[in-house]
């Protein structure tokens, strides 16, 4: 009986430390990522570059100092500064957008399913928000100003629309080194191969041509 309990508190530990998996702990200073396996050691299941080998240029980005550009459809731009672009976050379970918009520029709704995200207006005046999980799906919003900072929780959708009539910049702060991204509606609508259409129109309660036409947008 005891030892039946143990078991099953153990296997209760091992659920809930899988449900709450984010990225791992370092282990060391820093792993700056590499692709050339003859330069590394293997360290915390990631080549990283021998740690002798590393410079500033490992741990810096000079890509955030340019606005990016919002001619297009939506009126935003998204310059990341994730792994991808600076090796030496490799491990550390952190990284930064710099988003720009033109008046009335929008991030349309979109998940990021590796990071909770705080973001902070550098200028402008931002509507933003998230909706809270099934069964309730309570928006959360609010406008707003320079100064101000807002937090999206890991994994729900959320938006930021510029609602003034200057350019608006954002920078965002995540908890992942490669947070990732899910716009809604180009994974619902713009999947390749496309999802069928008796999934869509049954799903949102369309009629197929309104699916075919939104398929056709994304
Ligand atoms: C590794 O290779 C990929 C694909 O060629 C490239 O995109 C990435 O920048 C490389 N990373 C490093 C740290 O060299
Ligand atoms: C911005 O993007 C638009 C559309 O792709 C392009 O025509 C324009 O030249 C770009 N502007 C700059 C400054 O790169």
């Amino acid at each position: 009986m005891v030892v039946n309990t143990l078991a099953y508190i153990a296997l209760l530990a091992v659920a809930f430390s899988l449900a709450s998996a984010s990225d791992p702990s370092p282990l060391q200073d820093f792993c700056v990522a590499v692709n050339d396996t003859n330069a590394a050691v293997f360290v915390n299941g990631q080549f990283c570059q021998d740690p002798k080998l590393a410079t500033p240029n490992d741990f810096s980005f000079s890509g955030l100092r340019l606005p990016g550009n919002t001619s297009n459809q939506l009126g935003s731009m998204v310059t990341p500064a994730t792994v991808a672009q600076i090796p030496g976050l490799n491990t550390l379970g952190i990284s930064l957008a710099r988003i720009d918009y033109a008046p009335y520029g929008l991030v349309p709704p979109h998940t990021h399913p590796r990071a909770t995200e705080i973001l902070t207006v550098l200028e402008g005046t931002l509507y933003v928000g998230f909706v809270t999980s099934d069964p309730d799906n309570r928006l959360i919003s609010m406008v707003l100003y320079k100064g101000d900072v807002f937090v999206f929780p890991q994994g729900l959708i959320h938006f930021q629309l510029n609602v003034g009539t200057t350019n608006a910049v954002s920078i965002s702060s995540l908890s992942s080194q490669n947070p990732g991204v899910i716009t809604i509606a180009s994974a619902v609508f713009g999947s390749k191969p496309a999802i069928s259409v008796d999934v869509l129109t049954k799903a949102f309660q369309l009629d197929k041509d309104v699916v075919a036409n939104l398929q056709s947008k994304f």
